[in-house]
């Protein structure tokens, strides 16, 4: 597996796994319509790793566009990245995700199908779990009711390759489901550049270190929890990008449908990653305890086991190092890619 088409290659994850991609000597065709990026990421990868992506901006779901990326290159597999993913704006814009997210991804699949390409990576997330039953979660849990349209549409297509696997075994689907990324390429020359106010915890905490916001709203302190707020399982951005080098691996040998979760199996609450991020950055990160925010679970952190086993894949980097790179990143660029 050596040509791969990446959709959604020039966004926060897409960026850092094209990079690992390109030193690994993958050949990388990329889609992408610019919608929650730009080709500054790229530009910057390419300088970093002296290796070189073809680019093509546009739309999942333009079909005459697949078949031109798909009839211009020998396409062995598709890491699928692109997507809508602000869970605020899916509720109010409910169609608007369904038709980016699982429209999109099927009009992909359509043209894979009819090219022959039938290896992909699709990105999921832990929110298909629902307001988890048991922690940690493990991949075998049924899958819960997601609380907005953009966990259901990640659900929905995750039902759907399903589908379109027991239909023909002769395609290889993994399913990564990824838990809270976090944290940047330590070169600091790319990251997460969020548009407008960060929904994210992360970006929220380095635009206050740098002084664009405030104070940071902690969304309850009353939560079953170390310390009543939020826990979740923060993954660098990095090791999660090596976890899609690894799914590759893992096609080549006939995957048939797996699912593996992308954490690292610890939990982190909000207080604690302020306190590791002020330690590690030296800044003061002033917050106010606000009301919950509606659709927040207590606690969510991953079982890693599966993908330890299946995969071969760790998460190698703690949460002192996703603070240290997400602020060298937030510092020497505090306006994202926009110059
Ligand atoms: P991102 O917004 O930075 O990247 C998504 C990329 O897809 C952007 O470059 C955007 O321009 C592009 N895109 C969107 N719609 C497109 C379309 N219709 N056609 C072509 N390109 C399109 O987001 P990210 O954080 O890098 O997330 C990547 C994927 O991982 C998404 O599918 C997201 O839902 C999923 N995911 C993200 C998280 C997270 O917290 N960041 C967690 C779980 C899953
Ligand atoms: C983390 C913790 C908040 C911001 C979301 C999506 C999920 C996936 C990842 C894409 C929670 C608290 C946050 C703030 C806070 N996305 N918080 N103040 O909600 O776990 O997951 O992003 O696939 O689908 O739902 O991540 O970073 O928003 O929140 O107190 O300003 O930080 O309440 O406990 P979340 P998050």
């Amino acid at each position: 597996m050596k040509s791969i088409l990446v959709t959604g290659g020039t966004g926060y994850i897409g960026s850092h796994t094209v990079l690992q991609l390109l030193e690994a000597d993958y050949k990388v065709v990329i889609l992408d319509n610019f919608s929650n990026s730009s080709d500054e990421s790229l530009k910057r990868v390419q300088e970093i790793t002296g290796k070189k992506a073809d680019l093509y901006e546009g739309d999942i779901r333009d079909t005459a566009l697949l078949n031109k990326v798909f009839s211009e290159h020998k396409i062995d597999g598709v890491i699928h990245f692109a997507g809508l993913k602000a869970v605020g704006e899916s509720v109010e814009k409910p169609l608007m995700y369904y038709e980016n997210n699982l429209y999109g991804t099927l009009n992909l699949c359509k043209a894979m199908q009819a090219n022959d390409v039938n290896n992909i990576v699709f990105s999921s997330s832990a929110t298909v779990y629902g307001d988890p039953t048991e922690l940690p979660l493990h991949e075998n849990l049924p899958t819960g009711s997601p609380t907005n349209p953009y966990g259901q549409s990640k659900l929905m297509v995750e039902l759907m390759l399903a589908d379109l696997y027991k239909a023909n075994n002769k395609w290889n689907i993994v399913l990564l489901r990824y838990f809270n990324p976090a944290g940047a390429h330590p070169s600091g020359l790319i990251g997460e550049d969020p548009n407008g106010i960060p929904n994210n915890l992360m970006p929220f905490i380095t635009q206050v270190a740098t002084g664009k916001r405030e104070y940071l709203s902690v969304f309850g302190d009353d939560y079953d929890t170390v310390d009543g707020t939020g826990v979740r399982d923060y993954i660098h951005v990095d090791d999660l990008a090596n976890g899609h080098l690894k799914a590759l691996a893992k096609l080549e040998d006939k995957a048939g449908l797996v699912t593996y979760n992308l954490g690292t199996g610890q939990g982190y609450s909000v207080l604690e990653m302020v306190t590791m991020f002020e330690q590690v950055s030296g800044q003061k990160v002033p917050y106010k305890i606000t009301p919950r925010r509606g659709g927040d679970v207590a606690a969510c952190y991953a079982d890693p086991k599966l993908a330890a086993q299946a995969l071969g894949w760790t998460a190698e980097k703690g949460l002192k190092e996703m603070c240290e790179d997400s602020w060298r990143w937030q510092s020497n660029n505090p306006n994202g890619y926009k110059a």
